[in-house]
């Protein structure tokens, strides 16, 4: 079973209604040494814990912003249905400006807007209005946890005959609202009484593979190794790993996929030493707008995340740093796409488009 601990969570005041409330979140910063978690009380503050990825992982960060419009709904009287839809817009606008990759925060956004708007038609009294918004950004949360256990029951053929997997940055449950994506099948198994020992990349520069991942499966009771990413080769290479699996940030029509800077190096790698590569996501990780993965927007982060080690400088003065945050695999390199709906194998326009429909 996953760990416990819940990732984020929304606390209503009273007991009998979901407005007013706060989000409680895991900040994801401290781990592995504190548990701390903090509330979140209005949208700048939930901006900034996006942008500074105490809160993280493309699900996670969906699930987040969907709570975060509710935050625009409570403080303010509103004296009109449409008053408030133009705070759910508004709102919405400034927190798809948190973060730039994981289509998931868009997805969220977008639903919640729709969502409200369609409401407005039944409710027109404002607080009965941002009530019933509120249910949706639950009900997206709720989906969440649903959509983490199928990928891990679909994921979970993927293990038969193996006896270890690496993974790359996190994508368990501190990256979801429940059993995560590319961890999912690692739960599945274990609950079926299998043990499968799991390899860990550190995950350079801000090290969500041993801070985050290591944590979790530790507390799950999960035999753990942590490697720094430039070891990968030389692992597969011993013959040690049977499979891949990393989630994904987005994936376009054609299957190419955003992940974790690193992951693309991975499928090199797993490619070479003829090991299955897996990418495990929702499909509301899915971008159908999109052709293949040249268009997909890549975050940069400060040269500092790379300049800089447990506060401590550790380059020179003045150096130019590269130091994007996320990777683009051709889906070439990629075994199969395990979503909730199942697997889809390549060619992934075709198997793709399946899943993604309806
Ligand atoms: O920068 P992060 O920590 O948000 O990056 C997270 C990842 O790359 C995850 O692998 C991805 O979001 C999938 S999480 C189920």
């Amino acid at each position: 079973m996953p760990p416990a601990i819940r990732t984020l969570e929304w606390i209503p005041k009273q007991p009998d209604r979901l407005l007013p409330g706060f989000i409680r979140l895991l900040d994801q910063t401290r781990l592995p040494e504190t548990l701390t978690f903090r509330e979140v009380r209005d949208p700048t503050d939930l901006w900034l814990a996006i942008r500074t990825l105490q809160v993280r992982g493309a699900p996670a960060i969906g699930v987040a912003a969907a709570m975060g419009l509710l935050l625009s709904l409570q403080n303010t009287p509103f004296h009109s249905a449409n008053e408030l839809l133009a705070a759910v817009r508004k709102t919405a606008q400034y927190l798809a400006t948190a973060r730039p990759t994981a289509v998931n925060l868009f997805w969220a956004l977008d639903r919640m807007s729709r969502a409200a708007e369609h409401l407005a038609s039944t409710f027109a009294d404002p607080p009965a209005l941002a009530e019933a918004i509120a249910r949706e950004a639950l009900a997206i949360q709720n989906e969440d946890i649903a959509m983490g256990r199928a990928i891990g029951e679909h994921g979970v053929r993927l293990l038969d005959g193996v006896d270890a997997i690496l993974t790359h940055c996190n994508a368990g449950s501190l990256a979801t609202a429940g059993y995560g994506t590319a961890l999912a099948p690692l739960y599945v198994a274990q609950e079926q009484g299998r043990s499968v020992a799991v390899y860990v990349d550190e995950t350079r520069p801000l090290l969500q593979g041993a801070r985050l991942t290591a944590w979790e499966l530790i507390q799950s009771g999960f035999s753990v190794t942590l490697l720094c990413d430039n070891m990968a080769a030389w692992l597969m290479r011993q013959g040690k790993i049977g499979a891949v699996l990393v989630g994904a940030d987005r994936i376009a029509s054609n299957g190419d996929t955003a992940n974790k800077i690193g992951t693309y190096a991975l499928a090199l790698l797993a490619a070479a030493h003829r090991i299955p590569f897996y990418v495990l996501a929702p499909t509301s990780t899915f971008d159908r707008a999109l052709p293949d993965g040249t268009a997909i927007p890549i975050e940069h982060r400060p040269a500092e995340e790379i300049t800089q080690f447990a506060g401590r400088g550790i380059a020179p003065e003045g150096v130019s740093v590269f130091n994007p945050a996320f990777d683009v695999t051709p889906a070439a390199l990629i075994t199969a796409i395990v979503c909730e709906k199942g697997l889809a194998r390549p060619p992934f326009e075709e198997s793709l488009r399946i899943f993604s429909a309806g």
